[in-house]
């Protein structure tokens, strides 16, 4: 048995590429290490949207080379994922021990890949996007997830914003036919996942090969995943306002498995800096929708990103965010001080914002943040909600679980309810999490 160790960077697209790399090598022997030392191969899964992610990587490098060293140079060192793609000759002048660089559309090679490194040859890099699509070359996901499970079905992007490395670093957007995931979905249920997360970079833009013919949008595929016995709870992430249809809110009206909690980006509030950011819609445009969303499922709680500072953002721009956010009365959001990426269309502009005025702006957005959230979380006391159990809690005898709005919630109560879906009588909100007490019995399981 070989010792493989995966360290991940980034969204919840990279968690589940980092498990279906280890899918990808199981078959070669290869087995999770909780720990780098001593490992036969560690894969850095990297990230680049934001901040020094580049300068993350070679200092984990640096780190992983002593590693390297005392396995007498055995362990094999693989960089993947964004940071790969885009400065993978960077990543191997400035680290010349790296053995593989490979970008997120080429894993399904790996196989081969370390086959090759383990001869000793040059390092190999594979940053292509490849004709095939990696899904049809993947096995089946081996490990099981646990009670809540993510799923792609949706990678790249052809939006374009002013400030993204997506559509260059994922390239092109492109969905997985419908039967595949359906298939994939019945696999994870069969391994006990009771919530599936559907995730793209775009996942509203999903339009997948239907099983007859045609394509289906996510709205359809929504409808026909409910139907899956055994499970309990949907939901996708993450979403563009453009691509929010009719068919999607219909079935956020519809199907109750369907979670009422939606992480829409609207990143400003601001007509100019939208269009700067080439969104493609207005403040506007995005109020209209939250009312469609909230007419078709009232308790819907809505979660969004949000960037300061972007070139040419004046005052009165950031004002119109801070107005958009009171607007909506947001559950939860992230936020972020813009920071230029190599290679895309904002990172050249002139007009870019002073470090201070950033973290001014930022301060600023987040303290309002912060008290929609605490807001939110204070509305649910007293409230009952259901919650899935999926781990043990905090401390002993306690065990957590998700409200439907995605906040973590800790009970009193012994370990055989995780997996369950009970319902519990919310006592207290903290910043990030709510608890409470067992109201009833097992109402689903
Ligand atoms: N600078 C700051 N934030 C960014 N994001 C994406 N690119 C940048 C950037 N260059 C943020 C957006 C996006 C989230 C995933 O990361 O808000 O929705
Ligand atoms: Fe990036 Fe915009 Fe595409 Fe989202 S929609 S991945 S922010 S380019």
């Amino acid at each position: 048995m070989k010792r493989l160790h995966v360290i991940t960077w980034g969204c919840q697209m990279n968690v589940y590429d980092s498990a279906r790399m280890a899918d990808v090598l199981a078959p070669l022997g290869y087995a999770p290490a909780s720990a780098p030392d001593g490992a036969d191969m560690v894969i850095l899964n990297t990230c680049h949207i934001r901040d020094k992610a580049a300068e993350k990587v070679f200092s984990e490098l640096g780190r992983l080379r002593r590693l390297k060293e005392a396995t007498g140079g055995r362990m094999i060192l693989a960089v993947a994922g964004c940071v790969a793609q885009a400065e993978g000759a960077e990543i191997l002048a400035r680290a010349p021990y790296v053995d593989i660089v490979l970008g997120p559309q080429t894993y399904h090679r790996l196989p081969e890949m370390v086959a090759r490194a383990a001869q000793g040859g040059p390092a190999v890099i594979d940053t292509e996007f490849p004709e095939e699509d990696k899904f049809d070359f993947l096995p089946d996901a081996t490990a099981p997830q646990g009670i809540t499970a993510f799923l792609t079905i949706q990678e790249g992007c052809d939006k374009f914003c002013s400030f993204c490395v997506v559509p260059y670093t994922r390239g092109a957007e492109q969905s997985r036919p419908a039967a595949a995931v359906i298939a994939e979905a019945r696999r994870l249920v069969a391994q006990g996942a009771r919530e599936i997360t559907l995730l793209g970079q775009n996942v509203n833009a999903w339009h997948g090969e239907a099983p007859d013919r045609g394509t289906w949008g996510l709205g359809r595929l929504l409808y026909e995943l409910a139907e899956l016995p055994g499970l309990l709870r949907l939901r996708y992430t993450t979403s563009h306002p453009r691509d929010m249809d009719d068919e999607l809110i219909a079935a956020h009206r519809d199907l109750p498995m369907l979670m009422p909690f939606l992480h829409l980006p609207v990143q400003s509030g601001s007509d100019r800096v939208l269009a700067a950011m080439n969104r493609r819609h207005t403040a506007a445009d995005y109020l209209r929708l939250v009312q469609r969303l909230r007419s078709a499922r009232p308790d819907i709680a809505l979660s969004s990103d949000f960037i300061v500072g972007h070139p040419g953002e004046t005052d009165a721009d950031f004002e119109a965010t801070l107005a958009l956010v009171r607007d909506v009365r947001f559950a939860q959001a992230f936020s972020f001080k813009y920071s230029p990426r190599p290679g895309t269309p904002a990172a050249g502009a002139t007009d870019q914002i002073a470090a201070e005025e950033k973290d001014r702006r930022l301060a600023e957005l987040q303290a309002l943040l912060r008290e929609q959230q605490a807001r939110f979380n204070a509305n649910c006391v007293g409230s009952i909600l259901p919650v899935l159990f999926t781990g043990p809690g905090r401390h002993p005898g306690q065990v957590a679980g998700r409200s439907p709005f995605l906040q973590p919630v800790h009970v009193t109560g012994p370990e055989h309810l995780i997996g369950q879906e009970l319902s519990v009588h919310i006592a207290a909100a903290f910043p990030n999490s709510l608890s409470g007490t067992l109201t009833e019995e097992i109402v689903c399981a």
